[in-house]
């Protein structure tokens, strides 16, 4: 697994800061105000910080901004940072602080010299988020620079107890970008069950269900997307119980095509490659259980992840074909490209027959049309339930993760009728977003709190965010762990 940059704390020491080789940070308020380290900084550099605030140059400066002075006069680091950053600023823009220093570490060492240990946590772990490189059939570039950053602050058992569970979300997110940046090649259906497999090492209890384990239960629809592959489809169950014994646990059920051609609906060739990520839905589940048990969450979580191969081949499944979900609803499947709701809507059903949970939260990378009404800002949210909805949409914008709730209703459903089965698999051209969440919604029970992320738009992405290079974003874990903390621990 990718690993998360170095993080090392020390005790304040501002006579050190003369000698400090490397990059050295240090922050002053909107209104020009320095912090103690920004005020020694000023002194060794003969009044070079006090300059810089008094400047024209810096009343352009935005609170989350940063200016560099390069090689300064005084000391025997590499650069001074000055960033800019209000008394009460958002996590966010303490994150974006660390995105940008995690960009601009390059080679060496740097320094983040903080009074506020909120603050340090936060900044820390905004450079070690955006501080990823996926390089592992890279055979020479690492991409990856090999300096540490350090965090002086006083107080620093404090800031490490602050910086752990943020350590967790990392590295939990980490694991979801190597998960959809991995092609398919590496990532079959039996590798990715593999890696579920080791984080029992955290205290996970995982189970692979196998084929005829599958059958046996009656997964058909989801099967039936799996048949013409080699690989063999496998659902994976992952609790995390840190919560009370016997409180019904929140369910996270992800979608894990991990390669979708189509099918016999077979795509285009251009962009194809792209279906590479396809189980993006799979591995934000497997993150945030991840980043769940690193931080030992008290609460009880389950995470079902349904991982298959959607190829064309001579027992692949035809448009026309009729199957019969777990649930016993028969579905016509016009399109085998539709195939992630096939997917899901067995693993939704055993999810809550097995489990009874509180709440359950789905995330796929199901439809291009997302991508279309709501381009790569947002993922798409459906739910039946405006309480769940709203504290998870609150969650999602405290962490930064656009998310934008999409309606449902008896009318777009009614778009999945079928002339001869229960229903079709997919609804026409119109609103293709909502008919796949109303086909969803067909297999959730009365009464079960119920979310649908579509995150087809999110997952991936090909110019950098904030937090992350273009590739894989890890999308979601950050807000889901959120939500955990929010409404289901303590
Ligand atoms: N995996 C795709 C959706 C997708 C598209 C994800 C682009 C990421 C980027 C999904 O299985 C799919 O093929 N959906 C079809 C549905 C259609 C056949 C009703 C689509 O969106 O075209
Ligand atoms: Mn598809
Ligand atoms: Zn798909």
């Amino acid at each position: 697994m990718t690993q998360l940059t170095p993080l090392s704390f020390v005790e304040t020491d501002l006579n050190a800061l003369a000698e400090r080789k490397g990059r050295v940070a240090v922050v002053v308020t909107p209104e020009g105000k320095l912090e103690l380290s920004a005020r020694r900084v000023n002194r060794l550099t003969k009044g070079a910080v006090q300059r810089f605030v008094a400047s024209d140059g810096f009343a352009k400066v935005k609170p989350g901004q940063i200016m560099s002075m390069a090689w300064p006069a005084g000391m025997e680091a590499s650069a001074v940072d000055v960033i800019c950053l209000a008394r009460n600023h958002s996590i966010e823009d303490a994150r974006k602080v660390g995105a940008t220093l995690g960009k601009l570490r390059g080679n060496g060492d740097i320094l983040l010299a903080l009074d506020s240990v909120r603050r340090a946590a936060e900044i820390a772990f905004g450079a070690v988020m955006r501080d990823y490189a996926f390089t592992d059939h890279k055979t020479s570039d690492k991409g990856h620079a090999d300096g540490a950053i350090v965090v002086m602050c006083s107080r620093h058992d404090e800031i490490r107890t602050a910086v752990a569970p943020l350590l967790a979300i990392a590295e939990g997110t980490f694991m979801t970008r190597d998960l959809v940046n991995e092609p398919a090649n590496v990532l079959t259906t039996t590798e990715f069950a593999d890696r579920l497999s080791a984080m029992r090492d955290l205290g996970l209890e995982v189970e692979v269900l196998d084929e005829s384990e599958l059958e046996k239960i009656g997964m058909r629809t989801l099967l039936s997307v799996g048949q013409g592959s080699d690989s063999p489809s496998k659902v994976v169950v992952m609790q995390w119980n840190g919560g009370a014994k016997g409180d019904a646990p929140l369910a996270l059920v992800g979608k894990g095509v991990v390669f979708d051609t189509g099918g016999i609906s077979l795509k285009p060739a251009g962009g194809m490659e792209d279906m590479t990520m396809d189980m993006g839905g799979a591995g934000v589940v497997a993150g945030t259980m991840r980043a769940l048990a690193l931080r030992k969450a008290k609460a009880n979580v389950v995470g079902l992840v349904g991982l298959v191969e959607n190829m064309p081949s001579g027992n692949a499944t035809r448009p026309g074909d009729v199957v019969t979900s777990m649930k016993g609803d028969t579905v016509e499947i016009i399109n085998t490209d539709a195939e992630g709701r096939l997917v899901l809507c067995d693993v939704m059903w055993y999810a809550q027959e097995r489990f009874e949970p509180a709440g359950m939260i789905d995330l796929a990378t199901l439809t291009g049309a997302i991508i279309i009404g709501l381009g790569h800002e947002n993922a798409g949210v459906f739910s039946n339930d405006d309480a769940l909805c709203n504290a998870f949409l609150k969650a999602a914008m405290t962490e930064g993760e656009g998310a934008w709730r999409m309606p449902l209703g008896q009318a777009y459903d009614d778009m999945l009728k079928s002339r001869i089965a229960d229903m079709k698999n997919v609804g026409g051209r119109a609103a293709g977003s909502v008919t796949a969440a109303q086909f969803l919604q067909r297999f959730v029970k009365p009464d079960m709190p119920w979310i649908h992320l579509d995150i087809a738009g999110v997952a991936s992405v090909k110019s950098d965010t904030m937090l992350s290079p273009k590739g894989a974003t890890g999308w979601g874990v950050m807000a889901l762990n959120r939500l955990v903390a929010d409404q289901f621990e303590g």
